[in-house]
């Protein structure tokens, strides 16, 4: 149930994305939009939201990526915990390049079975997957939606920017067939009580049956929008920065703000 939103201005949207039902289960939304729309920020809106109002009831976990935008929730006062799979990560200042210390848990995990496990709720536990290559990315991160569809287990939401780096359309060979399954698991979700808020700059970018999993469409200023939407692409046009517009409930713009930035950090070794 959708608690204590009225506490705080949260655009309107986060309100449908954040509501937790049990006959509805998880909720499957993603954010489109060009370079600097504020893809990110949206994400960590929501990923915000889950923390304030669900807390310990609920795991969030945050794909890891080589630029380090966790490191904003540090920035509002919401704690991180770090989850490897593969070597330890090496996180160093953006700017120097020198490794920095910082007060949060960094935590080896030994195999995509274990995540599930190493993760805390109250937390963002930020998960970073190490690949050697495309292919390889892709089929380690199944391995973890395999777990989160079939594992009986509370409500969790996996937040996962870039997710044409999961699920890039026109795949060949092998690469095509997982990503098949990924769009299998990701349908599974809801049910699982599995939320999934991805970003990608254009829809093209991404596996059409992926696409095709998510309940909530959410076009930011500039984004492209497909043939086949009942969104109109001159609506997007008109809208200023910080302004999106949704596709999968009634039809209305929302606004929302940016938020505090954290220190820019790198992380070495977890670039695909
Ligand atoms: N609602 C907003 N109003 C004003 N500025 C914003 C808003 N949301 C984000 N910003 C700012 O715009 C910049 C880009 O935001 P963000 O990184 O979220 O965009 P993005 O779409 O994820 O970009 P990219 O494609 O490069 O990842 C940031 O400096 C951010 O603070
Ligand atoms: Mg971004």
């Amino acid at each position: 149930m959708l608690r204590s939103l009225a506490t705080r201005k949260y655009p309107d949207i986060l309100k449908k994305l954040l509501v937790r039902d049990l006959r509805e289960g998880g909720r499957l939304a993603i954010v489109y939009g060009p370079q600097g729309s504020g893809k990110t920020t949206l994400l960590e809106w929501v990923a915000r939201g889950v923390y304030e109002i669900y807390g310990p009831d609920e795991v969030i976990i945050w794909r890891g990526q080589e630029d380090c935008l966790w490191a904003d929730f540090l920035e509002m006062g919401i704690p991180v915990r770090i989850l490897y799979l593969g070597p330890e990560p090496i996180i160093v200042d953006g700017i120097t390049g020198e490794p920095v210390g910082l007060d949060v848990p960094i935590v080896p995990v030994e195999t995509p079975q274990a995540v599930l496990d190493a993760c805390h709720p109250d937390y963002v536990n930020v998960l970073y997957i190490h690949a050697t290559d495309p292919l390889d990315f892709t089929a380690r991160w199944l391995e973890v939606f395999k777990l989160l569809r079939y594992k009986p287990h509370g409500w969790v939401s996996l937040f996962f920017d870039e997710i044409e780096d999961l699920a890039p359309a026109n795949a060949q060979g092998e690469l095509w067939n997982l990503n098949k399954e990924i769009a299998r698991m990701v349908k599974e979700f809801r049910k699982n009580l599995t939320s999934l808020y991805a970003a990608t700059q254009n829809h093209f970018d991404l596996d059409f049956r992926v696409k095709g999993k998510f309940q909530f469409k959410i076009y930011l200023a500039g984004a492209i929008v497909p043939d086949k939407s009942r969104v109109w692409q001159k609506a997007v046009d008109a809208l200023p920065k910080g302004w999106g517009w949704v596709e999968g409930t009634k039809f209305e713009p929302f606004c929302f703000d940016p938020l505090p930035k954290g220190p820019k950090l790198k992380v070495l070794n977890y670039a695909i």
